[in-house]
């Protein structure tokens, strides 16, 4: 069954949706685009291109179905938008590492997952999937369940038996982890289990676990600008957020942990992410180290 169809009679024959398709599915026909496959990856460009509307592709969505956010339907052209704003937003987004407790609305939280889907992905496989946790107990309850992890790790990590003999086999994991993390997490541990500190998630009342199929061609770089899109909306939105690497690995080694945030066996969670409103302001965008690129014709 064609998934791409093309009116015949709304068609002027530009061939403008020939030229963009990535995938040869399509061709013209005495003057008129034809579709010549059963099925291609549905990026929607030749849907997009056409100014006559003649292409139609059903199991794409013409809107995100946005609640708390307008949408427009007009197309940002290419140097349209204010650039400056664009990067004031991206140095302005910081990890909130300070909460003030306020919850997030769930249909905000489902806003972001949606606008985190308007990202690229490998082959347009879009294998992403995603968990929200919208209440404070949800996100103590993925806290205690990391924390536990970690509680057993660093029991093992400090085996210097265990250590030596993974050395031996060839694996230092185990004493790269106690060498350069096995105190810091000892620490917020005891301050997590004896004052009810939260190191791990810093006091956020919502999260959302990015996780990719296994049988997508990208899933970790999908998910992770589907992330990144997260984590720029979250701050125009108003929320602060925050990668949470810790319960990610957590999340990677223990498959109960996995089944109880409802990730199914063909997935991978590849980013955590804590959010909430934030309870700290910050006076000045994001400073970085300087990057010199290598220019490649100054070489060759
Ligand atoms: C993959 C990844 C994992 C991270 N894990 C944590 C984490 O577990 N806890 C935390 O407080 N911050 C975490 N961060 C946040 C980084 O520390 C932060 O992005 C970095 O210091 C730069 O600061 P900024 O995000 O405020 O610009 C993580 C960031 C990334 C990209």
């Amino acid at each position: 069954m064609k998934r791409v169809i093309i009116d015949k009679k709304k068609c002027t024959g530009c061939g403008i949706c020939v030229q963009i398709c990535p995938y040869r599915a399509i061709r013209m026909t005495e003057k008129k685009a034809e579709y010549i496959l059963d099925e291609c990856f549905l990026c929607g460009h030749c849907q997009a291109v056409c100014v006559v509307d003649a292409v139609r592709i059903e199991v794409l969505e013409s809107t995100l179905g946005l609640a708390t956010v307008r949408e427009m339907t007009e197309v940002v052209q290419p140097g349209q938008y204010d650039t400056v704003c664009l990067v004031n937003l991206m140095r302005s987004r910081r990890s909130c590492r300070k909460y003030s407790g306020t919850t997030v609305a769930l249909s905000l939280l489902e806003d972001l997952v949606k606008i985190g889907t308007t990202a690229p992905s490998g082959t347009n496989s879009q294998g992403w999937n995603f968990t929200i946790l919208s209440t404070r107990d949800d996100v103590l309850s993925l806290g205690e369940m990391t924390a536990e992890y970690f509680r057993k790790l660093n029991k093992q990590a400090k085996s210097r038996v265990l250590r030596g003999l993974m050395k031996i086999f060839g694996h230092d994991k185990l004493g790269h982890y106690f060498r350069n993390y096995h105190d810091s997490v000892a620490e917020a541990l005891k301050e997590w289990d004896e004052e009810g500190r939260d190191r791990l998630f810093h006091g956020a009342t919502a999260c959302i676990l990015v996780t990719g199929k296994h049988c997508a061609s990208c899933p970790a770089e999908d998910a992770l600008l589907a992330s990144q899109n997260i984590l720029l909306a979250a701050h125009a939105m108003g929320l602060g957020s925050c990668l949470i690497g810790f319960a990610v690995e957590a999340m990677r080694r223990t498959p109960e942990m996995r089944k109880k945030m409802m990730v199914a066996d063909d997935e991978q969670v590849y980013s955590v992410i804590a959010l909430g409103y934030p309870a700290v302001a910050y006076a000045r965008p994001a400073n970085r180290m300087s990057v010199t690129p290598r220019i490649y014709s100054e070489h060759h």
